[in-house]
């Protein structure tokens, strides 16, 4: 089992204020962590402070969005250079709420992972089903599909550079987490599909994330699962006790 990723999705939460203090406090939690990544995925207004506030943490910066265009008429959009001038690291694409309130599609998809890796950031792809599909018994099929589009066109090399989190979408917000069994079934699969496409090499060396409902009660006994690297975390993100709960539970293993 190698070291976990926390990463944290903060989402449309926080100004500029609210982020720098989040992370005072957070600091002065955080203690004796050696081998276990930790990532902060935030507003893009809040990164260029972040990048500041977050020195000497050993907390990566994260942005939510990256643009697969290098610069032009993109309204709303973020490129790389943006991205990297502000010191990110990583950057979530593909989120369930982004395909389903924001017009994201697995080809959308494509395109932004190939924009962050070619820019040399580490990209944290969405992947997970909805209830519907969930019921119909089209889980497999659906992730199966999402993730071969993400790396569609990628070199083993990039592929490998790829962080998957595997969030089901009736489990995000819901308080509704994915069982610790079930979860670590379904990322088994994720790395099977990887493994179909570049070998079981390359699978073994992708970081697959859950994402879900993970918090501070929960976040030890899915961190505990063979093939879960880490976990993808909203609403427990935003405390900062929670937060470094979950680190220091992965720290643990
Ligand atoms: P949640 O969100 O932890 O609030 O369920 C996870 C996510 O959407 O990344």
């Amino acid at each position: 089992m190698g070291n976990k990723l926390i990463a944290g999705n903060w989402k449309m939460n926080f100004t500029v204020a609210e982020s720098v203090d989040f992370i005072g406090r957070v600091k002065s939690l955080i203690k004796n962590v050696h081998k276990t990544g930790m990532c902060i995925c935030a507003p893009f207004t809040s990164l260029h402070a972040l990048s500041g506030a977050l020195r000497g943490t050993g907390i990566a910066l994260g942005a939510q969005n990256i643009a697969w265009a290098d610069k032009g008429a993109f309204t709303g959009e973020i490129n790389a250079a943006q991205l990297k001038e502000a010191g990110v690291e990583y950057t979530v694409i593909g989120h369930s709420e982004r395909r389903h309130m924001f017009g994201e599609t697995d080809e959308t998809v494509r395109l932004r992972t190939a924009a962050a890796l070619k820019n040399g950031f580490a990209p944290i792809v969405c992947v997970g089903e909805t209830d519907a599909e969930r019921t119909a018994g089209k889980t497999e099929s659906v992730l199966k599909r999402q993730t071969v589009a993400a790396l569609t066109g990628l070199s083993a090399a990039d592929a490998e550079k790829t962080v998957f989190a595997y969030e089901p979408v009736w489990a995000i917000g819901t308080g509704k987490n994915a069982t610790p069994a079930d979860a670590d079934g379904t990322v088994k699969f994720i790395r099977g599909t990887v493994a179909a496409l570049y070998g079981a090499a390359t699978a073994e060396k992708i970081k697959i994330l859950y994402g879900g409902s993970m918090n501070a009660a929960n976040c030890a006994d899915l961190l505990a699962m063979p093939h879960i690297d880490g976990g993808l975390i909203g609403g427990a993100s935003l405390k900062a006790e929670d937060f470094n709960t979950i680190i220091q539970a992965a720290e643990r293993l």
